[in-house]
């Protein structure tokens, strides 16, 4: 990436940034952004990739969700290439590759990766789904095996043990609302 790409980058980072915090969702949100963001970092170095198309899309890649949760990888990649990167005097092949790679991040968009750059977006943002289910697996088998009962009954303590408020402001807003999630999750399984 050169300088005047890195330059761009930034702003693309502050803009999306601004609009993530507006949209305050609990999961797809700039926290997310960033751990796909260096998923991504770590993939383009062992592969031959345009890293600065890659970690463009990568920043803006779930912002269609301002438009909905339908389709939100068309209507996301649809607002780039129309309203947000023709602002930054970009190439147009530039833009279009950017835009796939937004496209194609969702199986759902019925685009697949036709690029290397849109094929790491998809795996970084994929690896997410898989390293939260490890984080769970991993912490429900551990402890079960410690407190010596099966993964079953310790999902029920598990359940238990998610009381319904925090006791510090500052706990409350770091979960911002995850953990009703997770407990609802388990709830109906
Ligand atoms: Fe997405
Ligand atoms: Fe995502």
């Amino acid at each position: 990436m050169n300088d005047l790409e890195r330059n761009i980058l930034v702003q693309i980072m502050d803009f999306s940034k601004k609009i993530y915090d507006q949209m305050n969702r609990i999961h797809h949100n700039w926290d997310h952004i960033m751990r796909d963001y260096r998923r991504a970092e770590i993939i383009c170095a062992e592969e031959k990739a345009n890293d600065f198309v890659v970690l463009s899309a990568i920043t803006m890649h779930d912002l269609g969700y301002l438009f909905g949760p339908e389709g939100h990888a068309l209507s996301g990649a649809r607002a780039c290439r129309e309203n947000i990167l023709p602002e930054y005097n970009l190439p147009k092949p530039i833009i279009e590759q950017i835009c796939h790679c937004i496209e194609a991040h969702d199986p759902d968009s019925g685009v697949l990766p036709q690029t290397i750059e849109a094929k790491i977006v998809a795996d970084a943002d994929l690896l997410e789904k898989s390293d939260l289910m490890v984080i769970m697996e991993g912490l429900f088998n551990n402890v079960a095996r410690e407190f010596n009962i099966t993964y079953q009954d310790y999902i029920r303590l598990f359940l238990r043990k998610m009381k319904p408020n925090f006791y510090t402001k500052k706990a409350e807003e770091m979960d911002n609302g995850r953990l009703e999630l997770i407990r609802k999750l388990f709830e109906k399984a």
